[in-house]
């Protein structure tokens, strides 16, 4: 689904860039396999023909998923580990996706979930900065915006941080944007991406609808009303699931999409570019080194950074309404990490 470069490069082997042994390296991990997110995702990972090999991990039911998913026909192999196998799950891997923990309910904000995510997202980081200390690591557990502070910190203190090979997966926003826009354009998604910046919560989510052609027609009351449902998106699934948690099928595929990504972008192709939070020095003069941007994605992980470019008046307020409130929550994920 997300693989029309994968194809073209399965249909040209001979390519020196998509060499057939660059691709048959990458062995992907979920960590967090069992749950919402975890399964639909680690289908979606099942289908990409850049994963070659999926390794499943959960405290509980992997064994199962993994079971389930391995009967799909396509190449890779699959691997389910149980809650005592976490360092043979991370054996070998290049790329780890962590959508481990507890989602929200009803009245909760992502950072009420830092008490108990912030100590799973920890030890899952130490493991791999253990056991795969060069894995490319995409970081989906809220909040967000402290978790990869927490991931940064985590294998800084073990002395492996690389921060090209960070990234929070802040794609579902850019997936809503462009969903949520098409609605009110009319036209497909296809021809409304929008560039995300900031980071993954209320506020901090700025989208940057000035930059599409669409987005730029919406003014007024429509432009304030497009923009809250992107930035309070996930409050919007975690109301109608009324309890049983957050987006995971949205989530899953934004998940898949984004890995898509980057493993293009490891594969050798060029101007594989789409907004992640990383390790950002656009506003490190203000204290705010963690920051969502258009990220250039290459062989080894993040390759460049872009500016944000031009933006409006109003979507200048947004971005100042960010930056405080992005900054707390990284200040939050490096305390608890010292
Ligand atoms: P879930 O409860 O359905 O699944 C979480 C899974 O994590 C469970 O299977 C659980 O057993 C597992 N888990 C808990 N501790 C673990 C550990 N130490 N090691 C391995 N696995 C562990 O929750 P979900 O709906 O899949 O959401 C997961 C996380 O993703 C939540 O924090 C949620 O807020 C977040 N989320 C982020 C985004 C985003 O855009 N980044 C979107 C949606 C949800
Ligand atoms: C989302 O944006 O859907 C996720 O961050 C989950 C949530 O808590 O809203």
């Amino acid at each position: 689904m997300f693989a029309r470069s994968a194809a073209r490069i399965l249909a040209a082997p001979s390519t020196r860039l998509f060499s057939a042994s660059a691709v048959n390296q990458i062995k992907v991990a979920v960590l967090g396999a069992g749950g919402g997110i975890g399964q639909p995702l680690s289908l979606l990972l099942k289908n990409d023909p850049l994963v070659t090999s999926l390794s499943l991990y959960d405290i509980r039911g992997a064994p199962g998923v993994a079971a389930d998913v391995s009967h799909v026909d396509t190449g890779s192999e699959v691997k389910g580990y149980a809650a005592d196998q976490l360092d043979q799950a991370l054996e070998g891997v290049k790329v780890v996706v962590i959508p481990a923990g507890v989602p929200r309910k009803p009245g909760m904000t992502r950072d009420d979930l830092f008490n108990t995510n912030a100590s799973i997202v920890r030890d899952l980081a130490a493991a791999v900065g253990r056991v795969s200390p060069d894995a490319h690591i995409l970081v989906i557990s809220n909040p967000v915006n402290s978790t990869v502070p927490i991931v940064a910190g985590t294998l800084e203190k073990a002395g492996v941080f690389n921060p090209r090979h960070l990234f929070g997966v802040t794609t579902l926003d850019v997936v809503r944007s462009a969903r949520f826009l098409g609605q009110v354009a009319g036209v497909s998604p296809k021809e409304t991406r929008v560039t995300v910046v900031g980071g993954h919560s209320g506020p901090t989510i700025v989208p940057l609808l000035s930059q599409n052609p669409y987005g730029k027609k919406v003014t007024g009351e429509a432009l304030a009303a497009l923009v809250h449902r992107i930035q309070y998106g996930g409050d919007e699934v975690v109301k109608a699931k009324d309890g049983a948690g957050s987006a995971t099928l949205s989530m899953a595929y934004a998940g898949a999409k984004f890995a898509n990504a980057l493993l293009r972008g490891l594969s050798g192709e060029k101007g594989v570019i789409t907004p992640t939070f990383v390790k950002n020095p656009l506003y490190a003069d203000q204290g705010i080194d963690f920051f969502a941007s258009n990220v250039e994605l290459g062989l080894d992980g993040v390759e460049k950074i872009h500016p944000i470019g031009e933006i409006t008046a109003e979507e200048q307020k947004l971005l100042e309404a960010c930056l405080p409130e992005l900054k707390k929550n990284i200040e939050k994920g490096k305390a608890f990490v010292a």
